[in-house]
């Protein structure tokens, strides 16, 4: 499979991440779609103001029109994804199960069973890989810088496919950030709430360093 080229990006989710994301798109120079749950005049003010130059947009529109869909919503809502204009996509999943937004749901806190791969499930023609979500909303806003730059920060990454990881890589890239593979969706938990990589706003060496601990083991 080659690699996907991005030229349109589609964000469901118009929140603190999904705002920031977008930003970051449109400073790269991607087109940028994004979407709150539902009507797009909801988040047209929110918009103009933290990422002018994103078309609000239905969430099924926003999916349908991208080469990449990233989702920025909470975990919890994931049933409602639009699973058909989805289909076949590439799909970037920002996503975390935190209770205190989600609620208690023991189907999204197995240990065995990461939630991107949960997500992959329920959505089976898309090819979904994982970044973007271990790195707190105020720092991926902050920390984004051109390629060399000192202190430039990293962003893991974790999928399926060679071509899309690569995709991604480069689309991270693109964002401001050094990707670092943590390996395929299986290992995304490494990147989930409760291990050590988990909030990491680190240079590329020191995030590897971190994904190869366990979930008990504190960094030093
Ligand atoms: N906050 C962080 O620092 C951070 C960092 C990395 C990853 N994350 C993860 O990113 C996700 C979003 O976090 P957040 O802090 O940005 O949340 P947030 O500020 O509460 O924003 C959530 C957004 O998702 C939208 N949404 C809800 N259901 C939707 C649907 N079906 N389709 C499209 N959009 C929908 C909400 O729209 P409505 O207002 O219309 O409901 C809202 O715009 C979470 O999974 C979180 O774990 C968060």
């Amino acid at each position: 499979m080659a690699p996907t080229k991005i030229r349109t990006v589609g964000i469901l989710g118009a929140g603190k991440v999904g705002t920031v994301l977008a930003r970051l798109a449109i400073s790269a120079g991607y087109e940028v779609l994004i979407a709150g749950s539902g009507d797009p005049e909801k988040i047209a003010l929110t918009i103009d103001v933290l990422a002018p130059g994103a078309v609000p947009a239905w969430p099924a529109q926003a999916a349908r029109h991208a080469d990449l869909v990233i989702l920025a919503l909470p975990l919890s809502k994931y049933r409602s994804l639009p699973i058909d204009e989805m289909a076949g996509k590439l799909v970037v999943d920002a996503m975390n199960y935190w209770w205190e937004t989600d609620g208690e749901r023991t189907d999204l806190a197995d240990p065995e069973t990461p939630t991107s791969q949960i997500i992959q499930t329920f959505l089976p023609t898309s090819r979904v890989v994982k970044a973007f979500n271990h790195m707190g909303y105020h720092d991926l806003d902050e920390q984004a810088r051109p390629s060399g730059q000192a202190g430039r920060k990293a962003i893991a990454v974790a999928g399926t496919e060679r071509a899309d990881i690569e995709t991604v890589e480069g689309f991270v890239e693109s964002m401001g950030f050094d990707p670092v593979l943590a390996g395929s969706l299986v290992d995304s938990r490494k990147l989930q709430p409760g291990w050590p990589a988990f909030g990491a706003n680190l240079s590329a060496g020191e995030l590897r360093r971190l994904l190869e601990l366990g979930p008990a083991d504190r960094p030093r």
